[in-house]
């Protein structure tokens, strides 16, 4: 059983993760319109990836007889003033995720909710190797600098990022 305390935190992070999703298919969007199809591939895979994640969260609530509770999730941007700009707002985005998913570990501990901490642990994990991959890419694009050719090549490379297999999570 969660707590009331816990539930409200599970909630609130399932709808974090799914603004995620939202902003990461805005920047596909964004992507897509100044045809760096590659980079806009990155970007879906990222963005069904966080809804994976707040799939998680969905499944865990009602597994441990919670109440799912959805709110209004919030309108992510729209514009950018390029891949770098696109990126580094990820890499921010991303240390904001690990800080909520921390302090939702800090309330599991407090309610003593050993289940949830399990369950936490995978994020945990999650979130070292996202801020990991996107720092890579933003190492890449400063190698890079104006060099057009370079780019072209990395938006080749992103294409085969793959999209995760959604059918375990829904339910
Ligand atoms: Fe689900 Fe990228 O945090």
């Amino acid at each position: 059983m969660l707590s009331d305390r816990m539930q409200k935190g599970l909630n609130a992070q399932m709808i974090a993760e799914l603004y995620s999703s939202y902003l990461y298919l805005s920047m596909n969007a964004y992507f897509k319109s100044v045809n760096l199809d590659g980079f806009a591939n990155w970007m879906y895979a990222q963005a069904q990836e966080e809804l994976m994640h707040g799939m998680k969260f969905y499944g865990f609530i009602n597994q441990r007889g919670g109440r799912v509770t959805l709110e209004a999730i919030e309108a992510p941007p729209t514009e950018w003033d390029g891949p770098m700009a696109v990126f580094e707002d990820t890499l921010k985005h991303e240390q904001k995720v690990t800080g909520l998913i921390n302090d939702l570990m800090e309330v599991a501990l407090e309610e003593r909710d050993h289940a949830t901490q399990v369950f936490l642990q995978w994020f945990v994990t999650e979130q070292v190797e996202e801020e990991d991959s996107v720092g890579n890419v933003i190492e890449q694009l400063k190698l890079l600098g104006d060099a057009k050719g370079g780019l072209f090549m990395m938006d080749r490379e992103l294409a085969k990022r793959q999209a995760p297999d959604m059918s375990t999570e829904i339910g």
